[in-house]
């Protein structure tokens, strides 16, 4: 392909598409075009950097994310999916009060609420009860939002409900690789309770592992081990007194199977309205029941296993977590058996969604923002209402924008999602309810989920808004530097060297992105090893803790809010989409050289004409090119191609800096020109919004069909964590040719498209 093709073959096509439409316009109604022009692009309009210093100026000038804060996380409201009406109210009269046109988008989903959930160790051959743990968290008198009542008991959401009485073992992250090797050593998991540490992925991952491996129940708890060394052995002291991890501490949340489909498990691909036709849930959720629980109340437990079954480091080293008390010996043992117990309500139930837009000249061109306001527990200070605090603080600050007489370019619509901690509810439903419209119109989507949990900027973001998240991070200060130097900017490339993770799943940017093809950011400041430990899920992720020892002052909440406002305001002024398309066609070159390195090297001979590709739907042209090549020689025909593919868009990229230069200069143009220039960049933004559906690929990815993106996917194993080039890296993995082939294809054909620019 000729390199310059895409955007040049599309320009000429345009000019005839300007021409004409220009000259019926013209006929209809000079006047209307004139006044159209000069009102979307140029009238009145405030300068950018006006924008920017006032709305700058307004979160300076004063700090409301505490009070923010305190309210979402005030005690005794409990906002599980679907809960505390008040905040729904609260939120609502916020949105509106600043501006927002305001509606609440309501939704039935299937969900579930705890009713009784117990755990007893019994002595075998007595039938004894040995020990009940308490499965609480414990109340603390600097803390409110640790006793009184509506407390959130400790519980799994999307948890089977159930009564299973078993031997059980250790199977340390209970990742597919830790099954595999208890299986490798013949320990046998079938019919037995297992127990986990959290971490290293998802929750509901490590269910299903557990389940496929005939597991009959599961546990779940936080080992000290996993708090970087910030532990009561080696001299912290625990929350409230200090930094480290409350021993009662639990991890509440979703045991979803987030890497299958996001939203209500009963709906999958399509809205929970009133009425709707239901599937079974559980190709998404598990069928055992689990429970999450203390590193203080699970200690006893894992101590009847010391000196039973196979000693972790005859495993692996890696097995070996930090509780003082527990040798870390995978058991079983003989005498002991636990009885688990989960009685859950499952109910279809509304959930509750706020929807505030800020109405802009071009309505056909949105950028979204959102964020969930639901939480595991009467707090949540971190998870979400961080979040929730920074966004009505950006909400306030447009205020002051509107209040000079600001009106956007593109028009802005803020969310505040219910049911995100259960399964993305909220979100997801109003994207797959919404999903043609949202694909006609939106530009962006922003997520702020954790905005604070610790002092390091984290990041997650489609390559199309690299570009604006390196400008704009030099517009805003990092409070971490106490000489008040280091921008947004300077902290990221110290700490990450610029190095921009991609975006997986656990948060509501995931049906945006791998659903729709809207390209998404996810950010906000994670807890680092320098950070007192977080209590994730747990009681104590509270309004006392995030104010004594994680953002006193509330000005790491003040530094997302002016960031990510900057970054909404940087999207909607600037004249062409500030996307850098270059940052796409560069990652996906990488991501596929670093995956040809992992093909069997007995694949490199074989012929594509093998088989039959005619199923897949293949375009002609790269059939008849593909079927003369053997595998090797596609990779290269393929690696060849993305890279002139990252030439064109490179090029691409300048011509739309000329672009936005020639508005820049709009003055010294005749209205002819002026004209021409408004269809130019109208074309354009069209093709820049449109960039990243292009990668939708319709039937989505073998066995889990709701994720379209052939680009980006929620880890098949792991659930939180990006996979790149999802189908081609599991083709590979699994050794599949056929599939790696198809895969490929896939991608050349999506270039191909963008190329000819079809579908702009
Ligand atoms: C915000 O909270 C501070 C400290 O509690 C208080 O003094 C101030 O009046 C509050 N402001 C608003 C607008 O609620
Ligand atoms: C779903 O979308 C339609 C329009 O697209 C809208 O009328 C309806 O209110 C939406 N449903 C909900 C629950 O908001
Ligand atoms: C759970 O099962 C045990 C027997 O295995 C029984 O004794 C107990 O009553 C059951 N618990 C509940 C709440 O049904
Ligand atoms: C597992 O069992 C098989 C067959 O019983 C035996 O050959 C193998 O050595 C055992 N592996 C381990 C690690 O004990
Ligand atoms: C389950 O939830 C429904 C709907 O909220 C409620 O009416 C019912 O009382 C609940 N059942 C129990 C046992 O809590
Ligand atoms: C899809 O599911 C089938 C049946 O469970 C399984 O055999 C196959 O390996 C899966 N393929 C992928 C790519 O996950």
């Amino acid at each position: 392909m000729k390199r310059q093709r895409w955007c040049y073959n599309a320009k000429s096509r345009f000019a005839v598409l300007t021409l004409f439409g220009v000259s019926i316009l013209i006929l209809i109604n000079f006047l209307a075009i004139d006044k159209l022009c000069f009102n979307v692009f140029n009238f009145k309009r405030i300068p950018k950097a006006k924008l920017f210093d006032t709305f700058l100026q307004k979160l300076d000038d004063e700090n409301l994310a505490g009070n923010w804060s305190a309210i979402y996380t005030a005690s005794g409201i409990r906002h599980l999916a679907g809960e505390g009406q008040e905040l729904v109210d609260f939120t609502s009269q916020k949105f509106q009060e600043f501006g927002l046109k305001t509606w609440v988008e309501t939704y039935n989903c299937y969900l579930n609420t705890p009713i009784e959930q117990s755990l007893k160790l019994i002595k075998e051959k007595n039938n004894e009860i040995e020990y009940i743990p308490s499965l609480k968290e414990d109340e603390l008198e600097d803390d409110p939002t640790t006793f009184g009542g509506n407390l959130v008991p400790t519980f799994h959401g999307y948890s089977a409900n159930g009564n299973v009485t078993a031997e059980y073992i250790y199977v340390n992250y209970g990742r597919k690789e830790d099954f595999i090797k208890l299986i490798e050593n013949n320990i046998s998991i079938n019919g037995k309770i297992v127990i986990a540490r959290y971490g290293e992925i998802h929750r509901g991952l490590k269910v299903k592992f557990a389940q496929e491996n005939g597991a009959v129940g599961v546990l779940l708890y936080s080992d000290p081990g996993d708090d970087h060394g910030i532990t009561t052995e080696n001299g912290y002291a625990a929350y409230p007194d200090g930094p480290a991890r409350n021993p009662s501490s639990v991890q509440r949340g979703s045991v979803m199977y987030l890497s299958n489909a996001p939203g209500d498990p009963t709906t999958p691909g399509f809205a929970s309205l009133p009425g709707v036709e239901r599937k079974d849930p559980h190709r998404s959720i598990p069928t055992i029941p689990s429970l999450p629980i203390s590193f203080r109340d699970v200690e006893p437990i894992l101590a009847k296993l010391n000196g039973f079954g196979l000693p972790s480091n005859k495993i692996s080293k890696d097995f070996i977590g930090g509780l003082p008390d527990y040798d870390y010996s995978i058991g079983p043992n003989q005498n002991y058996v636990l009885n688990l117990y989960n009685n859950q309500n499952y109910t279809i139930s509304p959930i509750f969604d706020v929807i505030g837009e800020l109405e802009g000249y071009i309505k056909d061109e949105v950028i979204l923002v959102g964020n969930h306001r639901d939480a595991w527990i009467v707090g949540g200070a971190s998870d979400p209402n961080s979040g929730s605090a920074s966004l009505l603080e950006i909400i306030r600050g447009f205020k002051a924008l509107t209040d000079i007489g600001f009106k956007p370019l593109r028009t802005i619509v803020f969310a505040s999602w219910d049911g995100e901690e259960i399964g993305l509810l909220g979100s997801t439903e109003y994207m797959e309810n919404h999903s043609s419209e949202l694909q006609k119109k939106i530009v962006a989507y922003y997520n702020v989920d954790v905005a604070v949990s610790g002092t390091h900027l984290n990041m997650e973001s489609s390559p199309s808004l690299f570009k604006i998240l390196k400008d704009v991070s030099k517009f805003v200060k990092y409070p971490g530097d106490k000489a008040g130097k280091q921008t947004l900017y300077d902290h990221y490339e110290k700490e990450q060297n610029w190095n921009i993770g991609i975006l997986g799943s656990g948060s509501d940017y995931c049906a945006a992105l791998d659903h729709l093809g809207i390209p998404s950011v996810d950010l906000g400041f994670g807890n680092s090893e320098k950070d007192a430990v977080y209590h994730y899920h747990s009681n104590y992720d509270s309004y006392h803790w995030m104010s004594t020892l994680i953002d006193p002052g509330f000005v790491y909440h003040n530094t997302i809010s002016k960031f990510l406002g900057l970054m909404i305001l940087q999207l909607s002024e600037h004249e062409v989409i500030d996307f850098k398309l270059g940052d796409n066609s560069a990652k996906i070159k990488i991501y596929f050289d670093e995956i040809s390195k992992l093909i069997p090297s007995n694949w490199n001979d074989r012929k594509i004409k093998d088989f039959d590709l005619n199923d897949h739907n293949y375009d002609a042209i790269l059939r008849k090119l593909t079927k003369r090549l053997n595998f090797k020689e596609l990779l290269q025909f393929t690696s060849n191609k993305l890279s002139e593919f990252d030439k064109s868009m490179s090029e691409y990229d300048l011509y739309l800096s000329r672009l936005q230069e020639e508005f820049n200069d709009l003055n010294t143009l005749k209205l002819w020109s002026k004209l021409k220039l408004f269809f130019k960049i109208k074309l354009n933004n069209l093709k820049l919004k449109y960039f990243e559906r292009n990668f939708l690929h319709d039937e989505g990815l073998i066995n889990r069909s709701w994720y379209k993106h052939m680009i980006y996917a929620s880890g098949r194993y792991t659930g939180y964590e990006g996979q790149s080039l999802p189908g081609l890296r599991e083709a590979v993995e699994d050794g599949d040719f056929e599939n790696a082939v198809k895969w490929i294809n896939i991608l050349l054909k999506a270039i191909r498209r963008i190329e000819n620019g079809i579908s702009f």
